[in-house]
Formats: structure tokens, C-alpha cells, sequence
């Protein structure tokens, strides 16, 4: 089969590309390799991908891309008309970043970008369309665990443009018959995580023999969801009935002090802690509901904590 991964240079699309491949299809990849974090990190991502006959890297952004007069390898159009399937993943994430100026960049890349997407897919007719949401849609909330049916009331811009992107997802697979399914991601972490992220902080922290900056008493809890899991839930969701929305999470529900004390047992060290206050935009608690995903795509995390803090300590060590 043909897929078209859009965000194939960032932590979770290069994870799904190198999956993809790995079982034989053909990708079309797309990113605009933007700075939010280093590109040459995004490069490294893809080393494998590129070395792979199977794949083809389109560098270029999405909504110059859809442009007509689009001078890069192919128009969208063109490139989507190709793909049996398509897995958006390409966004501006980050959950603390998205106040103030830089919401342009959001509402650009998380509503606008996805809309063209669609566009294009609609036109041309597709498998499946997979796209990628967050946890963040959910907002602050105690009615834990989350599930799919609970309102949606965002607590970050960035959780504001994300609901927006999935909502332009579920009304193209209602007015047209479009077969997208809307994934939520809980807090991935792993081998190419952002830079950004609390687990790559933290491990770089220790690895470097600095403190690590903990937001808030560290009471805060998150369900924490492993990137080889998630690409297995991306992997299944095609299979999901058009319109589909499903949570996909980690299984377990932990604090960020617990993870720290996984974390000082994955390295063997010390890990010493700063504290900073709670930062606008993060939530206290996530923790998924994963019956729905369970029930239409079998889905089953299967990567506890340490060995996932640990695959992503072994990662970050090898670059170090
Ligand atoms: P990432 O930043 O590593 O990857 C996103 C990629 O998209 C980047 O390489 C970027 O260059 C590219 N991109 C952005 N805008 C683009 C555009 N307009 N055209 C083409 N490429 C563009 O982020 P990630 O953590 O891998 O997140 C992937 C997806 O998963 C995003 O949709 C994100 O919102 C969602 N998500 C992530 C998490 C998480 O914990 N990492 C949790 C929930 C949801
Ligand atoms: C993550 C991703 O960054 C978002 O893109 C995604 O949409 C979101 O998950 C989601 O699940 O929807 P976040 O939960 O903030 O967002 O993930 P981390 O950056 O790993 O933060 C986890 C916790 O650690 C948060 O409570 C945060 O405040 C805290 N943290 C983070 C620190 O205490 N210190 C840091 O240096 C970084």
C-alpha cells in the first residue's frame, strides 16, 4: 500500500514511517522541517527512511504545497492522489508555547494546514485518513479517566487548535462521507522525543549532571503513552468506523514524581529536582479511557514506564 505521513520528520511521524516501511509500503513522507526544535534533529530522524528505496521525502509545507503554482516536488493534490492512506501527524505542538505570538503558528499549522489536507483528500478519494489530536482537547478537568464522550472545554491554545483541527476531520467524514478517524494522543514519550517534552528534559538533565525543572509540586499526573504503542494504535486505526474518535493512552496513570523515581532507577542516579511554577496552558491530570480503541481496533499498550524511560534514556545517551 501507499501512505502519505505528513509530520514525517518529527518523534512520532519518522516512529510510524520507519514502521511503515519496515512492513513493506511504500511512503510518500511531507515536512516543513520548521525551527520550533533543531532541523538537523529532524534529519536524524529520517536517516533510515532515506536510505530506503520506498520512501520518498517531500520537503515543503503543507499549505504551500496545496498553493497552485506550488514549485516543490509535487502539488498536494497530486502527492495525496497517489496514497491509499493518509496519516496526518504534521502540527505545531507544545501545550506551554502557544500563548501569545507565536498562536499564529498554531492556528496555521494545527487548523488551517488540516483543512487543506482534507481538501485535497476529499477531491481525490482516499482509504483512510488518520488524524492525529491530543489529550489536550479535554481541557482541566476531574472527570477521570477521559473518555470520548466527555465535553471538550481546551485549557491551552494550543488544545483550542488541535479540537479545531479535529473537528474539520469528523465534519468532512459526516458531510462527505470521508473515511477519518480522529486519534487523541496522551503524552507520548521514547527514542526521538521532542526536545521539549518532560522526559527528554529530564534525561538530558542527568546525562549533563544539572538539576531537573519540575513545574508545580510534581503532584501533577499524566498518562504517559509509549511511542511503539502508538504507532501500533496508528497502524490499527484505519480500521475504525469513519468518524471515528478514539483515545489512545499508556494503560497507567502516574505522577511526575513517581516517574522521577522510575527515572533515577533507569539511569542508576541521582536525580535532583528544582522547582518552577505550574505554567499557564498545563493541565493537573490526563489519564485515557482506552475501551473505545480497544473495542473497534484492538488496541492493547503494551510498553510499561521503565522500559519505555528506559529505551528513551539508551536513546538519548547514544546521541549525547
Ligand atoms: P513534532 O514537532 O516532532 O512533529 C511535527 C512535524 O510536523 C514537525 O517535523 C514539523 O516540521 C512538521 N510540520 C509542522 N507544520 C507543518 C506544515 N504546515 N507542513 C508540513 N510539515 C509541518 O511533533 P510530535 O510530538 O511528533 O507530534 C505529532 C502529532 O501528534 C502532532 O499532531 C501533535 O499535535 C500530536 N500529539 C503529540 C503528542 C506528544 O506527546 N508528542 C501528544 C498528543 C498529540
Ligand atoms: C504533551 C505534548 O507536548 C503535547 O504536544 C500533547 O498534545 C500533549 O502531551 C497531550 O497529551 O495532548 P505535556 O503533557 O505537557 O504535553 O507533556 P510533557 O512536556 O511531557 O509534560 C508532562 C508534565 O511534565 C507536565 O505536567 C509539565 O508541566 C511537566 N514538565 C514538563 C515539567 O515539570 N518540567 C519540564 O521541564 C517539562
Amino acid at each position: 500500500m501507499r501512505a502519505v505521513v505528513t509530520g514525517c520528520a518529527g518523534f512520532i511521524g519518522s516512529s510510524l514511517t520507519d514502521r511503515l516501511l519496515e512492513l513493506g509500503n511504500e511512503v510518500v513522507g511531507i515536512d516543513s522541517f520548521d525551527d520550533y526544535y533543531a532541523p538537523s534533529a529532524k534529519r536524524d530522524n529520517l536517516a533510515g527512511a532515506l536510505r530506503d528505496p520506498a520512501f520518498t521525502l517531500v520537503e515543503g509545507d503543507l499549505l504551500d504545497l496545496a498553493r497552485p503554482d506550488a514549485a516543490c516536488t509535487g502539488s498536494l493534490r497530486e502527492i495525496i492522489s497517489a496514497a491509499d492512506h493518509v496519516y496526518h501527524l504534521a502540527a505545531q505542538p507544545g501545550v506551554r508555547e502557544s500563548w501569545g505570538r507565536t498562536f499564529e503558528s498554531y492556528a496555521r499549522n494545527n487548523v488551517l494546514a488540516t483543512q487543506v489536507l482534507l481538501e485535497c483528500a476529499k477531491d481525490v478519494g482516499v482509504e483512510s485518513f488518520v488524524c492525529a489530536s491530543s489529550s489536550s482537547v479535554y481541557g482541566d478537568t476531574d472527570m477521570l479517566p477521559m473518555d470520548e464522550e466527555a465535553a471538550c472545554r481546551p485549557y491551552s491554545p494550543y488544545g483550542v487548535t488541535k479540537l479545531a483541527g479535529e473537528n474539520l476531520a469528523r465534519l468532512y467524514a459526516r458531510n462527505f462521507g470521508m473515511p477519518a478517524v480522529v486519534l487523541r494522543f496522551f503524552t507520548v514519550y521514547g527514542p526521538r522525543q521532542r526536545p521539549d517534552m518532560a522526559f527528554h528534559r529530564f534525561i538530558r538533565a542527568v546525562l549533563e549532571d544539572r538539576d531537573i525543572e519540575v513545574f508545580g509540586d510534581g503532584s501533577q499526573t499524566r498518562d504517559f503513552t509509549f511511542v511503539g504503542d502508538i504507532v501500533d494504535g496508528i497502524l490499527a486505526a484505519p480500521a475504525a468506523p469513519a468518524g471515528s474518535v478514539m483515545n489512545l493512552g499508556g494503560g497507567c496513570r502516574v505522577s511526575l514524581a513517581e516517574t522521577l523515581d522510575v527515572l533515577g532507577s533507569v539511569m542508576g542516579r541521582e536525580v535532583r529536582i528544582k522547582r518552577s511554577p505550574v505554567q499557564a496552558g498545563d493541565v493537573r491530570d490526563t489519564w485515557a479511557s482506552v475501551t473505545r480503541a480497544r473495542e473497534l481496533i484492538g488496541y492493547e499498550p503494551k510498553v510499561d514506564l521503565a522500559a519505555g524511560l528506559d529505551a528513551e534514556y539508551r536513546w538519548l545517551a547514544s546521541i549525547a
